[in-house]
């Protein structure tokens, strides 16, 4: 019998105990052994709740107790998160997370140090959701170089922009909605900003490249200057406005950005609605593969936390290897690399437009009025702000067809 502690039952957490509870006979057939929760930190009660005589307001219940070998963390951010799962480690634990935000801080630390303590760190739920993405990256693709890495890996922006997409509706009425039905926070700033998508790109590209990606030098732009306008010419282009997280290597250098942009029809990412998150990857071998599913909420977060107990489980005393060094991975400077850009100015700037742009493709549409809308030849964002000047840009977003 495995014995688990759990740190934070808040969405997440409860969902560990109750995917453990509801498929228990199966996940100790796949993990050779049965598997119970046995003690559970948070600072609030929980009365009435399956799991009420299981809490403890006390960490150390958890950390010195020798019969728990694997701690779930699951109450996000990082403080005290990492000296609880530092401790934890250090103890002799494996820890399995959801947290991307310790994950892409100290990822590659934790790694070490659970090599050293011959446990494991493992962090499956923390991008993605429910989708299986960081196994397949450390094991199903390892004969691969990744050469490029595309997601739409935030559950709420997705929400919103295919809300705002399919009824019409401006950003802010949006926002308001997805917030009286839960799909986005009261202070909505990480998703909506970006913040979210940029941690779990920076997770995936540290994995891919096998080195520390800051995620503090990923160019981040969220979708809170995305208009209904916006919309209706992506609707006459036959694209969709998508929030991505994408990284990529070019001549070396490895590219990341979080950013809007325009998804074509034909790309599969276009097909990807509401909260669900997608993720591309193109090996050198491979070609495209890609995972799709639920990236947020309670059951598939915590099914992918519940995998990583099993593979805790089946590798105890066994360290699985995962190359994520400590060095940093200077990334190359995304201002310098080139795209083509969907453009709006008034009516007014449309000769000064097409004197400053070498390439002007005009996009219309029925629904928006006094513009002149177009796409630019590729070029990059430092060339494209050189070319701008003087004109009075309405909006800008990347073309990513
Ligand atoms: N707020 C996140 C999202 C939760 O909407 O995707 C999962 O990381």
């Amino acid at each position: 019998m495995v014995k688990v502690g759990i740190i934070g039952y808040g969405t997440v957490g409860s969902g560990v105990f109750e995917v453990l509870d509801v498929n228990k006979e199966s996940i100790a057939e796949k993990s050779g052994e049965e598997i119970q929760v046995k003690r559970i930190c948070d600072l609030r009660e929980f009365p009435g709740d399956k799991a009420e005589k299981l809490i403890t307001h006390d960490f150390n219940d958890i950390l010195k107790d020798s019969e728990i070998s694997v701690v779930v963390e699951t109450m996000g951010g990082t403080k005290p998160a990492y000296d609880f799962v530092k401790a934890s480690i250090e103890a002799g634990k494996s820890v399995c997370t959801s947290n991307k935000e310790l994950v892409a801080t100290y990822g590659a630390g934790l790694i070490k140090l659970a090599k050293q303590h011959n446990v494991n760190f493992l962090f499956e739920a923390s991008v993605g959701g429910g989708i299986p993405v960081i196994r397949p990256l450390n094991h199903a693709l390892t004969a691969e170089k990744v050469v490029e890495i595309k997601g739409i890996l935030n559950g709420t922006t997705n929400f919103i922009l295919t809300k705002m997409s399919r009824e019409g509706s401006d950003y802010a009425t949006v926002l308001k909605e997805a917030q009286d039905m839960g799909y986005a926070e009261k202070n909505p700033t990480a998703d909506v900003e970006g913040f979210d998508t940029c941690r779990k790109i920076a997770i995936l590209t540290s994995l891919a490249y096998g080195k520390q990606v800051d995620y503090n030098d990923i160019q981040t732009e969220g979708i809170t200057k995305i208009t209904k306008e916006d919309m209706d010419y992506a609707k006459a282009l036959d694209a969709s406005i998508k929030l991505i997280g994408e990284s990529k290597i070019e001549d070396g250098s490895v590219y990341a950005r979080v950013a809007p942009a325009l998804i074509g029809r034909e790309q599969p990412l276009y097909s990807v609605h509401d909260v669900f998150n997608a993720i591309f990857i193109k090996g050198n071998m491979v070609d495209d593969v890609m995972f799709y599913g639920r990236g947020a909420g309670k059951l598939p977060t915590a099914s992918a936390v519940v995998a990583d107990i099993v593979d805790a489980v089946k590798n105890k005393d066994r360290h699985i290897t995962t190359i994520w060094e400590e060095d940093k991975l200077k990334l190359g400077d995304i201002r310098q690399y080139k795209q083509r850009f969907f453009v709006r100015v008034p009516e007014s700037d449309k000769q000064d437009a097409k004197n400053s742009f070498s390439e002007c493709e005009e996009v219309k549409t029925e629904k928006v009025k006094g513009e002149f809308a177009f796409i630019t030849a590729p070029m990059s964002e430092n060339e494209f702000d050189d070319v701008v000047k003087g004109l009075n840009v309405i909006n800008r977003i990347i073309v990513n067809f």
